[in-house]
């Protein structure tokens, strides 16, 4: 069975890729994990100077696996420990993150792309945040870079309300670079990598940190909206939603 993540060093940048076609890249405990650890793995090996995320054609990704959630709320636990891994490895990165997105970006496929520092996304990509419909709560510090990000009544209608963005919404918002067609969104974001790896290492580093603040606050938000998010899984209303989804096809 091939990788459920891809992970290949090249030329200063690490490729990061979610490969879970038959499921839109829903991410598990596992990819998680691997993701974490690849993102994580930057801060102690110099050579590499960018990390890109990218996914699949018509596939960047469709959120946590609900039936993992649906697991979670069973057996009383939150968001859990590879998450939570995942979400504190973006937040203590200090290597620049470019993201390649074409398709759907759902839930985490969206939040994460807050934490990037450049974004190319296709004329096809569709930003969703559909938490708050599934009885749920934001996440990955969403709550903090969101509202900074676009100000606080486009970030309800997106967080809260659920309302998803196309590519020219998501420019306009500044939660992307750049919109390309779909056949060049990974050429273009890997020049952005490159061009980025091309750079003096630590000026890059240093401007970057003062861009993008202290990354202790996001931490403790992302610890904030964890907490929220153990008690609503459990929630009759969460429960629902994840039947509900579950049973769409039957
Ligand atoms: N968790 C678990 N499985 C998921 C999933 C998720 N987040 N997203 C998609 N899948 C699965 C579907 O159940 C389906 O599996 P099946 O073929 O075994 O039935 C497969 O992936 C393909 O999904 P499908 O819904 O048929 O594709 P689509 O192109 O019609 O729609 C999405 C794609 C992403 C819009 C839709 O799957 C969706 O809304 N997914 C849920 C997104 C979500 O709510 N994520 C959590 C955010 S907190």
């Amino acid at each position: 069975m091939a990788d459920l993540v891809e992970i290949k060093d090249d030329g200063g940048i690490r490729l990061v890729r979610m490969n879970r076609p038959d499921k839109k890249n829903a991410l598990t405990a596992a990819m998680y994990d691997a993701m974490a650890a690849a993102i994580a793995g930057t801060r102690t090996d110099p050579d590499i100077r960018c990390v890109m995320i990218a996914g699949l054609p018509g596939a960047f990704c469709a959120g946590n696996d609900l039936d993992e959630f649906r697991k979670a709320a069973d057996d009383g636990e939150g968001l859990g420990a590879p998450v939570l891994r995942f979400l504190h490895a973006l937040a203590w990165c200090e290597r620049p993150l470019v993201a390649a997105v074409d398709g759907f970006a759902v839930g985490v496929g969206t939040t994460m792309l807050l934490h990037c520092d450049y974004v190319v996304a296709s004329r096809m990509a569709r930003f969703s945040t559909p938490f708050v419909g599934l009885g749920l709560v934001p996440e990955a510090a969403s709550t903090l870079l969101a509202p900074q990000l676009m100000g606080p009544r486009r970030a309800f209608a997106m967080l809260v309300m659920g309302e998803p963005f196309d590519s020219e919404q998501a420019l306009s918002v500044g939660l992307i670079n750049v919109v390309a067609d779909s056949a060049e969104v990974e050429t273009q974001a890997l020049a952005a990598a490159r061009k980025i790896g091309s750079l003096p290492p630590e000026a890059v580093l240093a401007s970057r940190r003062m861009i993008r603040g202290e990354p202790q606050e996001l931490a403790e938000r992302i610890d904030l909206e964890a907490d929220f998010f153990r008690e609503r899984l459990q929630s009759p209303e969460a429960q629902a939603a994840f039947a509900a989804f579950f049973a769409r096809k039957k």
